[in-house]
């Protein structure tokens, strides 16, 4: 079950142009919940923005997902949404930029029309430190089960809301789809605040038992990516979080990240 069968990594140097990488990268998604981007070399800032924006708008229909923290997280309209280190937002502010690690979720908790496949590429890695880790929903509930099985019978069993400003979305954290593909969906820090205090109590030992058990399981695969790599994954199909990193000034870690709705294309089963 830990075996990490589900990811594969795409190598810039072996495909032709951008046209040729994105063909790639929309067959890798049909087998693997993460594909990983390496080997991108010879490229500026614009030139890795025309890449990235080449291979996801191949897989479908990409978002504006950027929140603006400045704002209160409103929604601005935007494609890209940058998650960098911030010297002058407080650490405990917003992850986003923040270099503390960040805890284990799924990115659309909260939302209502959310993407399939989120995108990230990096711009400058932390000198040390940053790595973003990702499981297979599949071995954290097993995992659960065998560990937690009353926990894990609450967040099969039951509907949970999570939200953020106008967004909402409301179903059980893990939940089986009539073809049998396990999803989940999760970000403790929104859950709705009218929820029940066994719902509050079931997302903190919940978000506990990630934190002890995740980081270190043999499920765990970790990505610490380098200028101009980047990653896409089936967001309801693994969590990730990231680890702490060293950063002083501003923009010492810069990654940008969008959402796909994706055409023809369906999350593979395991
Ligand atoms: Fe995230």
């Amino acid at each position: 079950m830990a075996a990490l069968d589900w990811f594969t990594r795409l190598d810039g140097r072996e495909h032709a142009d951008d046209d040729a990488l994105a063909e790639a990268a929309h067959e890798a998604l049909t087998r693997y919940r993460l594909v990983h981007f390496v080997g991108i070399e010879g490229r500026d800032e614009a030139g890795l923005r025309r890449m990235y924006e080449a291979v996801f708008e191949r897989l479908g229909v990409v978002l504006d997902v950027r929140e603006d923290f400045r704002q209160g997280g409103v929604r601005t309209g935007e494609r890209w949404i940058e998650i960098n280190y911030d010297h002058d937002i407080p650490d405990l502010a917003a992850y986003r930029h923040s270099k503390n690690a960040q805890p284990w979720h799924t990115d659309s908790a909260y939302v209502s029309n959310p993407p399939d496949v989120m995108g990230m590429y990096c711009l400058r890695q932390a000198e040390e430190g940053g790595a973003t880790n990702f499981v297979a929903v599949e071995d954290v509930l097993g995992m659960l089960q065998s560990e937690e099985p009353e926990l894990a019978a609450i967040l099969e069993g039951e509907t949970f809301h999570f939200s953020k400003v106008h967004e909402h979305r409301r179903q059980p954290v893990f939940v089986r789809r009539p073809d049998g593909r396990l999803t989940m969906n999760y970000n403790y820090y929104t859950l709705d605040a009218s929820e029940s205090e066994a719902h509050k109590a079931a997302n903190q030992a919940f978000f506990d038992w990630m934190q002890r058990r995740l980081r270190d399981a043999p499920a765990c695969l970790s990505v610490c990516m380098q200028p101009g790599e980047g990653v896409l994954w089936w967001d309801d199909y693994v969590i990730h979080g990231r680890d702490a990193f060293v950063a002083t000034k501003t923009n010492d870690r810069f990654l940008w990240k969008t959402g796909i709705q994706v055409a023809g294309v369906s999350a593979p089963a395991r």
